[in-house]
């Protein structure tokens, strides 16, 4: 039995999710160099990135790699291959055994697939900490994001954040790939709006040219524009410049820690509605202001550690 959460987890970012890196499971020298890179979390892919027949052998090298590995501040993501595959079990297994921060499932379409994962999780008392990232990645995905979204209400569900998966997208709906992206705004707008509705991170899709560093830059800044929390990445090259781009500005920064001061003068307790240079603020731009200045927290803190 599942039971309902009665409110939503705030949306309060206790992790940096600006950069996430993506590296197939097969490639240990591309997995030896993921601990010293300033990403945020990384994802170790054993779907798409590994060949058919090389499966058993990317689950150990991954497996080996983890046991012996530090990943410091980065959070450690396991991509595993669907259900109807012939490599659920063993994926899953191997999560079971290497304990990552999350499991990431790929085309998700339905809300039971996030719940039979969980029970799974359950059923072999993972701790808790051991999350479900879904990648939304399929027209029907797509389509029946809410509902997928809203499984992670359930208190046992595990549900932290929707991955986005234009690859596959495009594919499906025929929708050349283009800059600007015109055409799958709209689907993109869908994945992010039932993200917040319910409490998940929401994160955006690759780049595939990872030597076009302007095209990248202009798709981290409509990625933010649009909602995102940060976008998963192909390559080392896109790691700045993603953690640029999804990490607060100096001039948000700076609107924060106004605001924040704002309220924090006692002349102003008691007020939820003040007046800052002509602009009405509110105690909900507070609030705003505090999580924003939590994130600066946690870069700050990243930068004294190695
Ligand atoms: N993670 C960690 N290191 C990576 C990396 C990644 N995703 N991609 C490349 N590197 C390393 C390379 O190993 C190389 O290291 P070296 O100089 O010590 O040899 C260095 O970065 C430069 O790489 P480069 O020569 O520019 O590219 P490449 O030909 O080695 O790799 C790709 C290009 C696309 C094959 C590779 O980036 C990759 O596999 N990316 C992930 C793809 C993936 O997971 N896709 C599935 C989900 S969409
Ligand atoms: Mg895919």
């Amino acid at each position: 039995m599942t039971s309902e959460v009665s409110s939503f987890r705030f949306h309060h970012p206790s992790r940096l999710r600006r950069s996430v890196l993506t590296v197939p499971a097969i490639n240990d020298r591309a997995m030896e160099k993921v601990a010293s890179l300033d990403c945020d979390a990384v994802i170790f892919d054993l779907e798409d990135a590994v060949a058919e027949d090389r499966k058993a052998d990317a689950r150990s090298k991954l497996l080996n790699f983890l046991q012996k590995s530090d990943l410091g501040h980065r959070e450690c993501i396991i991509r595993i291959n669907a259900a109807d595959t012939p490599y659920f079990r063993e994926d899953m297994a191997l999560v079971l055994e290497a304990l990552p921060n999350a499991v990431l499932l790929p085309k998700v379409e339905e809300p039971v697939t996030i719940q039979d994962v969980a029970d799974m999780l359950g059923e072999h008392d993972a701790a808790e900490g051991l999350r479900i990232w879904a990648m939304i990645e399929t027209p029907r995905g797509v389509l029946n994001a809410a509902a997928i979204a809203s499984s992670g209400r359930t208190s046992d569900s595990r549900l932290d954040a929707f991955v986005v998966g234009l690859n596959d997208l495009r594919k499906a709906t025929v929708i050349p790939a283009e800059p600007g992206r015109t055409y799958l705004v709209s689907y993109l707008m869908q994945i992010v709006l039932a993200a917040r509705a319910y409490g998940l991170d929401v994160i955006d899709s690759v780049s595939n040219d990872f030597r076009d560093m302007e095209a990248l830059a202009a798709e981290c800044a409509q990625g933010r524009a649009m909602g995102f929390d940060g976008k998963m990445l192909i390559h080392p090259a896109q790691i700045e410049p993603s953690n640029h781009h999804f990490g607060p500005s100096a001039a948000a920064i700076a609107e924060a820690r106004l605001v924040a001061d704002a309220f924090a003068n006692p002349a102003h307790a008691g007020l939820n509605v003040i007046n800052i240079d002509g602009r009405m603020i509110e105690r909900l731009h507070a609030e705003e202001a505090t999580r924003l200045l939590a994130k600066v927290a946690l870069i700050t803190a990243r930068k004294d550690k190695p």
